[in-house]
């Protein structure tokens, strides 16, 4: 196997290693290690079924399903991700997946099933160098803050269409908003990271509305400067894992009218701290 350093940030490349290969011999743990070391992996040329994808995933935590996406044969831990003319993709923001959990997912695992055959890049951007990057009287100022993160501010695009609020309804009583802290420690590493989202985070309580969003802006302008990402070019069966904890990540929508397709599995992370 070899991994090379795609950015100055985060972003491991790996070669010769066949997953499905090491998920059935048990040797693929060294994963792990490598996701603590850069944050993303990506693999090329992964032709794992469904099946092979979610246990991958499982061996990061147990699994978790997602409230509104669709599932891929029949399998309700792998998600289809999916964004055709007639139903495009919503996700067009800087997020972590999932952060309207009490517990977010550790790790993503995403695969690349139809690719378009130009665009559809995704971006990822590292919390532990935008963190690390912050001036020190702008840690202190975060360290104590706590934000709320909210299904519905993630999905209110969604809930706004025709019949959008009775289609969510369950999805909508199951995830209430939840609170983070805005620095977290990495469970493994003990890095710091910023882990707030555009996606899901709604607010930051004890501020002004006015003062709430200001920081919140200030903070999604940080967190996505160049110098703290990486630019991932999707092929068939290419595999991309993520730690969600201290990653944020931004499909590119610049592909329609064309198909892109992808398989997702998350697993389940520690209650953030
Ligand atoms: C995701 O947000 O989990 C999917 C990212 C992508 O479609 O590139």
């Amino acid at each position: 196997m070899k991994v090379s350093r795609v950015s100055g940030a985060l972003g491991g490349s790996v070669s010769q290693l066949d997953v499905s290969a090491a998920l059935a011999d048990g040797s693929i743990n060294v994963i792990r290690e490598l996701l603590n070391e850069h944050e993303v992996l990506f693999l090329r040329d992964q032709s794992l079924s469904p099946t092979e994808q979610r246990d991958l995933a499982r061996l990061f935590g147990p699994l978790q399903t997602h409230p509104a996406y669709g599932i891929v044969d029949n399998i309700p831990e792998v998600m289809l991700l999916e964004s055709t003319p007639q139903n495009p993709s919503k996700i067009e923001v800087w997020h972590s997946d999932m952060t309207f959990r009490q517990h977010p997912p550790s790790v993503t695992v995403l695969r690349g099933i139809t690719i378009p055959e130009v665009g559809g890049d995704t971006l990822f951007a590292s919390m532990t160098s935008a963190y690390d990057s912050l001036s020190e009287g702008m840690k202190r100022y975060l360290e104590p803050l706590i934000a709320v993160h909210d299904f519905s501010h993630g999905f209110k695009e969604s809930l706004a269409e025709p019949g959008g609020r009775e289609r969510l309804k369950t999805a909508l009583a199951e995830n209430p908003p939840v609170r983070h802290r805005v620095i977290q420690t990495h469970p493994e590493t003990g890095k710091k990271v910023i882990f707030v989202n555009a996606l899901f985070t709604a607010h930051i309580e004890g501020l002004s509305p006015l003062e709430s969003s200001e920081v919140l802006r200030f903070l999604y302008q940080h967190c996505v400067l160049p110098e703290h990402t990486c630019r991932f070019s999707w092929e068939e069966n290419s595999l991309v894992l993520w730690d969600n904890r201290s990653t944020q990540h931004k499909p590119v929508n610049d592909f329609l009218p064309a198909r892109r397709a992808l398989h997702r599995a998350v697993s389940e992370g520690d209650q953030p701290y």
